[in-house]
């Protein structure tokens, strides 16, 4: 075994899915270079720097630098080739939860198969360097959202902690919530949102709540009570989530038309989720973490907003002990959307599950129409979810004859047990609930309704409660009226009364 070999074995037992990857990269033993072989320099440098190198790089997230270093090359591959091919054999690098073979997802991390076998055959061949003139820089990937992003400028809003927060190193996941310090005076129109994490080395996830103007007053408080900026949350505040999200992953950023409706009073919480594991509390910077915020001008209303469906299951029981425990439960959309013949696209999804979370898959179903697959992730890591957004082509149409089907798979077994202060807990009952040590079984699908609509309905998940006030109808209108936004015929003085109440 040549000395580079050695210097790229991982410390330390490697998990089942790594030793699964070692064997496959045991099975190259029989290696051989051939013209057609791939080389670091043709083939594989430019997959690194399109998939790898935004967090793998000095001061990103990722542990180590993958960018191109001739010196690093001088003697034989760096020690981090072994281990890059070995994650991503192992399908855990770049981390991506959702399944390939259930909905397209824009602005998808996952590599092509013929990605990964590139990979594999240049691991099979020992690693081959090539010739640095058989470099081509990869094709910028193609960012929708992003384009839009660039055409507004420079954004509305830029919310973050007066002071910069210093985590605390005694827990290597240190949760802040900082109260947003921006009053929403009048019902708001939100176009864009992303987030821009200042110390990226520390910052693992946010998740950006609404809470309604009714909490504003006990936000203050809990926020006063902490001399720090913001105050410690574990766990699951009650509010609308407007925002999952975790490093490498592009903001939202509305087609023209859609807006996200903040109601008046509406209070911001951007939750931080921050690992400082293996730091001194001297290594651990202060930081100013924002969210970045793009307004419709004052007095644009968009023809469609979103509105977030909640699709929790409450019902969770987890027996200690469990391996394998699954949860499915369904939700019928007739209640929310009425009878109308309404169809609303789908625009994205988001799922969310705790420590014990092993699976979580949303489907859907239509009345004479094959089950559709909206989002499966088989392999839950809480420290990479995030919200998802379909590319625009393929948004799922839904009506009042739809029914979503969740299901939630939860590992409660001895070795799945969260540590905590460095000692593995015992397994225990688990229900749902807010804290970290208790479960959830959660999805959202993104939808877009009209404003009317969302007024008439918002109140179950659109930002901050309610939607806009409901337009008055006139009699003989025909859209966009009356409250629920939908018309069977012309409006009459009798119907529009039934409607607007
Ligand atoms: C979105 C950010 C991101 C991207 C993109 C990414 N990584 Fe990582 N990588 C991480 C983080 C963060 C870690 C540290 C471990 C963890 O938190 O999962 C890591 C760890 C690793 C490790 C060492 C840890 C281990 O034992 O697996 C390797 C090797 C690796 N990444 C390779 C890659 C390769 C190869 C790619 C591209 C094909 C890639 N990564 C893309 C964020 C990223």
């Amino acid at each position: 075994m040549r000395e580079w070999i050695v210097r790229g074995v991982a410390a330390g037992s490697p998990s089942p899915r790594r030793a699964a990857a070692l064997a496959i990269a045991a099975s190259f033993a029989s290696a051989c270079t051939t013209d057609s072989t791939p080389t670091y320099q043709a083939d594989v440098r430019p997959i690194f720097e399109q998939r790898c190198q935004s967090c793998h790089q000095p001061g990103g997230i990722g542990t180590f630098d993958i960018t191109y270093d001739a010196a690093a090359w001088a003697d034989g591959p760096p020690a981090w080739a072994q281990q890059a091919a070995l994650s991503v054999a192992a399908g855990e690098m770049p981390p991506w939860m959702p399944s390939q073979d259930c909905h397209a997802i824009q602005d998808s991390r996952a590599l092509t198969t013929e990605q990964r076998d590139t990979v594999a055959a240049w691991a099979a061949a020992n690693f081959p360097a090539g010739d640095e003139s058989d470099y081509v820089s990869p094709a910028p990937i193609e960012h929708p959202m992003l384009d839009r992003r660039d055409a507004w400028g420079d954004p509305d809003l830029v919310l973050a902690s007066p002071d910069p927060y210093t985590p605390v190193v005694s827990r290597p996941d240190d949760y802040r919530c900082i109260v947003v310090d921006h009053d929403f005076t009048e019902g708001t129109w939100i176009r864009g949102l992303e987030v821009a994490p200042e110390e990226a080395e520390i910052v693992h996830h946010l998740i950006l709540y609404a809470f309604d103007a009714s909490e504003a007053a006990s936000l203050t408080q809990l926020d006063a009570a902490d001399p720090e900026p913001g105050y410690a949350c574990p766990g699951n505040p009650t509010a609308t989530t407007v925002l999952a999200w975790a490093p490498g992953q592009v903001g939202e950023f509305l087609p023209e038309g859609i807006g996200r409706y903040v109601d008046a009073g509406t209070k911001l919480v951007m939750q931080i989720h921050y690992n400082t594991l293996g730091r001194t509390q001297d290594e651990v910077p202060g930081d100013r973490t924002a969210t970045r915020i793009w307004l419709y001008p004052a007095g644009e209303t968009p023809t469609q907003a979103v509105l977030q469906i909640p699709f929790p299951n409450m019902d969770i029981r987890i027996p200690a002990g469990e391996p394998n425990a699954a949860q499915e439960n369904t939700l019928n959309l007739q209640p929310l959307f009425g009878n109308a013949p309404i169809e609303v696209p789908i625009i994205g999804v988001m799922g969310h599950m705790h420590q014990l979370g092993r699976a979580i898959s949303l489907d859907m179903q239509r009345t004479g129409q094959d089950e559709a697959c909206l989002l499966d992730i088989p392999e839950w890591n809480f420290s990479w979810q995030q919200s998802y957004f379909f590319p625009e082509d393929q948004w799922a149409q839904v009506g009042s004859d739809t029914t979503l089907r969740m299901t939630c798979r939860f590992d409660n077994s001895a070795a799945n047990q969260p540590v905590v202060n460095g000692e593995q807990l015992t397994p225990r009952d688990v229900t749902w609930g807010e804290g970290t040590l208790d479960e959830m079984c959660l999805t959202y699908a993104v939808a877009l309704v009209s404003p009317a609509l969302l007024s008439a309905i918002g109140d179950i998940g659109a930002v901050g409660g309610g939607g806009p006030a409901a337009a008055d109808c006139e009699p003989g209108q025909t859209s966009g009226c009356c409250g629920d936004g939908v018309c069977d015929g012309p409006e009459t003085v009798d119907n529009c009364a039934a409607d607007c109440g």
